[in-house]
């Protein structure tokens, strides 16, 4: 199917197919008076002045609207059984996230919760909230398991991603974290879970093909950083790229170890020293910076600005899950990472596509709008880029197109 998109405001996207850095990550192309061209669901052509005159194409008017690429989340834990609403009063009262964990609470609560869950109850559930993350304009999300903390667990919280992907619009790309706390049954034998990951686990995902990354939650208390070495190189010979949650909280190493192994990203980085951030640099790691985070647990917000001048490439993401951001709302990460982490419009867009994109190992396919990237692309009610950021609050996307089809 043909279909022409004219009459477009501002068109406005990076460009290319790997993550920008440094001055690049704010150089995107601004296209005035555009139209864009799609031909099964992959862009053909883009243009400025006069729309082109194609029989047949269905005709979509852009009113004078913002155009961009459909947004990119590229970090969230999507499927997980119950909320954990009550833990918002434990933390009105100041109990420290890590406090809540250690008391067996935390994680290890939706643990629970997961594991009492059949596959459909958790499909169900995480249907319905992708069906609002397409609402706020996320056409990819990036899924991680961690909530099972077994084999069968796991298993099953990958195995409702993957029934998802086929079931729904938003397009889904799964991340093993098995290693996201130690279960209640191995409190005393942590050598013996990461063995049970990495001898069992991490092979069996690997040969069900139910993962592209594997990802570890170092963090005190958690896993060190030489235990998340041993994990993600275990991940990394069955094939499982490397994705790191880093010093979210507590600096233990987790940014330079990324650095030190090229991960494809390091998450959080809250705390993440200048050492670990040029070794990030080095390593060409992406950061994948979570700012709704960062508001909801009351934290300091990422050093974005100097990531950005070591020549480390940013994006930002939702971080949905129960505890540390029930918000799967990416139009509100944009405008925390304009306000808090000091980012221009065009860095922000450049980390919620093409960056983000990039973390997933997606920047070849989607990410922007240029010939022969999928038409992923999202028409705001707004007329520049500018102006989403402005109106912070309202869900300012209009229509969402994936892979060529209006599905909003
Ligand atoms: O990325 N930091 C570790 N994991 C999640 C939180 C998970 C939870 O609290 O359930 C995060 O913030
Ligand atoms: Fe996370």
């Amino acid at each position: 199917m043909t279909v022409l998109i004219k009459n477009i405001g501002q068109l406005a996207t990076p460009l290319g197919s790997s993550a920008q850095r440094g001055k690049a990550q704010g150089e995107i192309c601004l296209l005035k008076n555009a139209w864009l061209l799609m031909e099964d669901g992959v862009i053909r052509k883009i243009g400025e002045g006069e729309a082109p005159c194609i029989p047949d194409a269905k005709i979509i008017d852009g009113e004078g609207r913002l155009v961009t690429p459909g947004l990119v989340d590229a970090h969230t834990h999507l499927v997980f059984g119950g909320w954990r609403a009550h833990e918002l009063m434990l933390k009105l009262q100041g109990v420290p996230y890590l406090e809540i964990l250690a008391a067996g609470g935390g994680i290890l609560s939706t643990v629970r919760a997961t594991r009492g869950a059949s596959q459909e109850e958790l499909q169900d559930k995480a249907a319905a909230a992708l069906r609002e993350m397409l609402q706020y304009g996320t056409t990819t999300c990036e899924c991680k398991s961690g909530y099972g903390l077994d084999l069968d667990t796991e298993l099953k919280q990958l195995r409702a991603v993957k029934a998802l992907n086929e079931a729904q619009p938003v397009e889904l790309v799964s991340t093993f974290l098995g290693a996201h706390a130690v279960p209640s049954e191995f409190a005393g034998d942590r050598a013996g879970y990461i063995r049970l990951l990495t001898d069992r686990v991490i092979p069996e995902v690997a040969k069900e093909g139910l993962a592209e990354f594997c990802d570890v939650f170092c963090e005190t208390g958690v896993f060190d950083a030489a235990e998340a070495e041993e994990i993600l190189k275990a991940g990394l010979s069955h094939g499982l790229g490397a994705k790191i949650h880093a010093d979210e909280i507590n600096p233990i190493s987790g940014s330079q170890l990324a650095g030190e192994l090229r991960a494809v990203s390091a998450e959080h980085l809250i705390a993440a020293p200048d050492g670990g951030i040029e070794k990030m640099a080095e390593g060409g790691t992406v950061a994948v910076l979570l700012p709704a985070t960062s508001f909801y647990l009351d934290k300091p917000f990422a050093r974005a600005r100097a990531m950005i001048d070591a020549g480390v490439p940013v994006a930002a993401a939702t971080d949905f899950n129960p505890g540390s951001c029930p918000s799967l709302n990416m139009q509100m990460v944009m405008s925390l990472a304009c306000y808090k982490y000091r980012m221009k419009p065009e860095e922000v867009l450049t980390a919620v596509t093409l960056n983000a994109a990039a973390a997933i190992g997606r920047a070849h396919r989607i990410g922007t709008l240029e010939a022969g990237k999928q038409a992923d692309i999202l028409i705001w009610d707004a007329p520049s880029l500018e102006h989403i950021f402005y109106r912070f609050g309202s869900d300012q996307v209009k229509t969402v197109i994936k892979k060529g089809i209006e599905v909003k």
